[in-house]
């Protein structure tokens, strides 16, 4: 049994997809488990970070969990509060998602919200994998609304250039790191194949 938190998100959903058409058994985590929709054999289980008297019921008969804390200054102790649930579950493996640069002091504060998860997911003493990914590709959904209100693209970045990354392959790895020890104890930066600047994507996806 794997547990996946995050499981109605972006990352999330790709690894509960993959997981079941692999036939492993997946528990997916939401606050909401009336409104999700997972695939079916799927089990589904309320997480609600807000109350982690919820994270026991969760971890319970999972032998590896995937992480996905909130990020900014209202998160930072989620993951180590999952993590101590963990531990007491029994769970042996965890897979955190965090991102690109974490603890680069030149990325300002942003880059300082996963430091607490993945310094407490490093000292749990489990099997751990720790997954930097860039910028999700899925990221340019946000365009959409603009564009439909005739605005031009947002860009946030300017003339700077990212390594953009499709998000079923961060869940190809996390999949990968939860099924087997074969990332055990690496912190993963997942990078796609070529940079791109806001003006190059918009050129590919237009
Ligand atoms: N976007 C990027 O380019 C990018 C790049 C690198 C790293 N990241 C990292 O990716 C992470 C976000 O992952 P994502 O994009 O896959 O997620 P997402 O699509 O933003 O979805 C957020 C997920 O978190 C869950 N969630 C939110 N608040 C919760 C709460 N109080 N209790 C329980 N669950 C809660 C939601 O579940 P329910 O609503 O179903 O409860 C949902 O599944 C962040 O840590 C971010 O730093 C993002």
């Amino acid at each position: 049994m794997i547990l996946i938190t995050g499981a109605t998100g972006t990352i999330g959903s790709g690894i509960v997809r993959q997981l079941a058409a692999e036939g492993v058994a997946v528990r997916a985590a939401t606050r909401d488990p009336e409104r999700a929709g997972f695939p079916a054999g799927v089990e589904v289980v309320r997480v609600d970070y807000r109350d982690p008297a919820t994270f026991a019921a969760a971890m319970t008969g999972a032998e590896a969990a995937f992480l996905v804390g909130v990020p900014g200054p209202d998160g930072t102790g989620t993951d180590a509060d999952l993590v101590a649930a963990a531990i007491e579950a029994g769970v042996r493996r965890v897979v955190k998602l965090s991102a690109v640069g974490t603890g680069d002091p030149r990325l300002g504060v942003p880059g300082s919200w996963h430091v607490p998860g993945e310094q407490a997911v490093r000292d749990s003493g489990l099997e751990w994998t720790i997954l930097r990914p860039n910028t999700f590709a899925s990221n340019t959904f946000s365009w959409i609304e603009p564009l439909r209100a005739g605005h031009p693209v947002p860009n946030l970045t300017g003339v700077g250039r990212q390594p953009v990354v499709d998000p079923r392959d961060v869940a190809a790895v996390a999949v990968t790191a939860l099924r087997s020890p074969a990332h055990a104890g690496r912190i993963l930066t997942l990078t796609g194949p070529e940079l791109l600047s806001g003006h190059e994507q918009a050129a590919v996806l237009a």
